[in-house]
């Protein structure tokens, strides 16, 4: 019998939209899923740091980027290492360029205007076809694909994200300095939330996995839960 969300997911989006904060492991909980449903995989984060390494690299502003510029860029997803798409920015992969500090603060500054916004949405809608695809980022369940067919919004409290940064970056790490981190977090989540355009926040009908005290296969095998 075909059940009314098969006949209404002939008009959604075939998509997987997984959003959420910094350090809550949606990224790599998006490649795991990807992975297990040998479907492609896309970070949304990758475009808007690629425009941020252009304009650095063009020595140009990050402030108000025009459409004139972005129209200049060429942006695509092409299979990279492991077979996951990366993005291509003018014909080459910028790999670790794209993941400096410098880039990362520039792709946050890039994010918040309504010009760079409004040009990627366009652009990561065409990503959109017949096959399944994961899209990870901020904003994919409630702006760039609000008919997504599965929809999570991963999240951790503060002080469990403020580990896996620090544990990501390998350093030994005392209760201070995780403190420091997590009240870092914890501002940079209230600004992305109370941002005017696109505020990270989950879509009203994603499901949100909380997935402090889980591993990340745990976490991946929640989602997993959900669209099987
Ligand atoms: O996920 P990431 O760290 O690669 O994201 C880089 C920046 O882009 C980050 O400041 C948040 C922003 N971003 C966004 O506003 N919307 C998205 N869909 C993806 C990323």
């Amino acid at each position: 019998m075909t059940g009314l969300f098969d006949f209404m997911s002939d008009f959604m989006s075939n998509v997987i939209a997984i959003d959420g904060p910094a350090a809550s492991g949606k990224s790599t909980i998006a490649g795991m899923i990807a992975k297990r449903l040998n479907i492609a995989y896309i970070s949304t984060g990758s475009l808007y740091r690629a425009v941020a390494l252009a304009c650095l690299r063009a020595g140009r502003s990050l402030e108000n980027v025009p459409r004139s510029f972005l129209e200049t860029l060429k942006l695509e997803y092409r299979p990279g290492a492991d077979d996951q798409y990366e993005l291509m920015l003018n014909g080459e992969f910028p790999g670790a360029a794209l993941r400096g500090l410098e880039v990362a603060a520039g792709a946050s500054k890039v994010a918040a205007q309504p010009d760079v916004r409004a040009y990627l949405l366009d652009v990561q809608r065409s990503f959109a076809n017949k096959n399944l695809i994961v899209m990870e980022g901020r904003d994919i369940g409630t702006v760039i694909f609000p008919d997504a067919k599965y929809k999570f919004f991963i999240t951790a409290t503060p002080e469990e994200r403020a580990r896996r940064r620090l544990s990501q970056e390998g350093e030994r790490f005392d209760a201070e300095a995780l403190a420091e981190v997590a009240r870092a977090i914890a501002e940079r989540d209230e600004q992305d939330a109370n941002r005017p355009i696109a505020p990270l926040k989950p879509a009203a009908d994603a499901v949100i996995i909380d997935n402090t005290g889980l591993t990340l296969e745990e976490s991946m095998l929640a989602v997993l839960e959900h669209i099987e």
